[in-house]
């Protein structure tokens, strides 16, 4: 039977960057001029528009806003020893975030911005179709879980760090992981050994 999730991929890719023209011309953003103020760029997504696993932080941060690819500093580096860890190649996944243009001095995204940036999330899940989401952190944890109607199921990321859910997408059934954010162990290297832990829960998740 043919797989419901492999469109063509110069058809995703295409998709995708029409996604990216309309953020690029995000007027109506409340970020939208600080990000010209700022020479910052959109940050959209990166990585393998077929993989199996998209990840989905929170917002750019200001490496990533100055270089448009996500997940490029501090937390970047410690998200690429969590997913050695586990053995799953950063070309082999789709990464991007909730806001797609970075906050001043990385304050939380407010809802107003998780309104206007979310159904950019939700065309590029459509357009991707990845069997597997991974949440990054209490916001993308949020927004994906109430997206995917799991609101019941919802915990503070405390309680729901390291845990799988099943879901059902538009074109089938995926699972949802809710991870900590990477930063968490910026701020504090003793965290790194808790989220390897946690990461641990996708090698049952990616075949
Ligand atoms: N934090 C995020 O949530 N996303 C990034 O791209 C970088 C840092």
């Amino acid at each position: 039977m043919k797989n419901p999730r492999r469109a063509p991929i110069h058809v995703k890719n295409r998709k995708m960057r029409q996604v990216g023209d309309e953020i690029n011309l995000l007027s109506e953003s409340p970020l939208y001029e600080y990000r010209i103020k700022n020479k910052y760029f959109p940050v959209v997504g990166e990585g393998d528009c077929n993989a199996r696993i998209m990840f989905v932080g929170e917002a750019p941060g200001r490496n990533e806003a100055k270089t448009g690819r996500p997940f490029c500093g501090a937390a970047g580096k410690v998200l690429d020893t969590l997913l050695a860890h586990v053995g799953i190649p950063r070309t082999s996944i789709y990464i991007t975030n909730i806001v797609k243009d970075r906050p001043p001095e990385n304050r939380d995204p407010l809802p107003k911005e998780i309104k206007i940036y979310g159904p950019f999330l939700d065309r590029q899940i459509e357009i991707m179709r990845p069997k597997v989401i991974v949440s990054l952190g209490r916001y993308a944890m949020g927004y994906i879980m109430k997206k995917f109607v799991l609101d019941s199921q919802l915990e503070p990321i405390s309680r729901a760090h390291g845990k799988a859910y099943k879901a059902k997408a538009s074109y089938g059934d995926i699972s949802i992981v809710t991870l900590y954010h990477p930063c968490v162990a910026v701020y504090n290297p003793h965290n790194i050994d808790n989220l390897k832990k946690d990461f641990e829960v996708l090698t049952g998740l990616n075949k």
